[in-house]
């Protein structure tokens, strides 16, 4: 009697075994899939950059903001800092590609755009790219979601969609919200 009750147990464990071992499988295969049909893989690289010599390179203050580059690319600079976005308004065109590159010289902040798939968040010593095509225009309030001290919940800012004719940046290739 023990002994049959004992096979029985092993039966079931197998069973078990075999379901857990399916649904990883199906699992695995949907990663693969996701990542090779459907491009949707975790960040491919990590960037670091001196959070101490934020403000000496490319996220100098001069270099802030939005900025079209010579082959037509729409790149967005922004320092998030406590407890700001710098500049606190950026202005992007509809329908087109736009990076995000977003880093912190004190504490993780993070960011998302409301009504939109940007979100992030921005670790000091790293920088945060983000790649999207904002399909609706209006301005979008873009609060800071990590805490990073007394003045969080005041931590905001906005990213300005517009039309691709309203949208012309100047001879620098620079746009901002003050232009219109
Ligand atoms: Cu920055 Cu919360």
């Amino acid at each position: 009697m023990a002994g049959s009750s004992e096979q029985a147990i092993v039966r079931s464990e197998l069973r078990w075994a075999v379901v857990v071992g399916a649904v990883v499988a199906v699992i695995f295969a949907a990663t693969i899939f996701a990542a090779v049909a459907m491009h949707m893989t975790p960040p491919g690289s990590v960037e670091t950059i001196d959070p101490a010599t934020l403000h000496l390179g490319e996220f100098a203050e001069a270099n802030l903001g939005t900025r079209v580059s010579g082959d037509g690319q729409v790149i967005v600079r922004i320092v998030a800092t406590q407890f700001a976005f710098v500049p606190r308004c950026v202005v992007v065109p509809v329908g087109q590609p736009v990076s995000l590159r977003v880093s912190s010289p004190d504490v993780i902040h993070g960011l998302l755009v409301m009504g939109t798939n940007v979100n992030t968040m921005v670790v000091p010593g790293y920088v945060s790219q983000v790649r999207t095509v904002f399909s609706q225009t209006g301005d979008h309030l873009m609060p800071c979601h990590e805490f990073c001290g007394l003045g969080h919940s005041q931590m905001m800012g906005e990213v300005r969609v517009v039309k691709a004719q309203d949208f012309r940046p100047g001879a620098d290739g620079r746009a901002s919200c003050a232009d219109r």
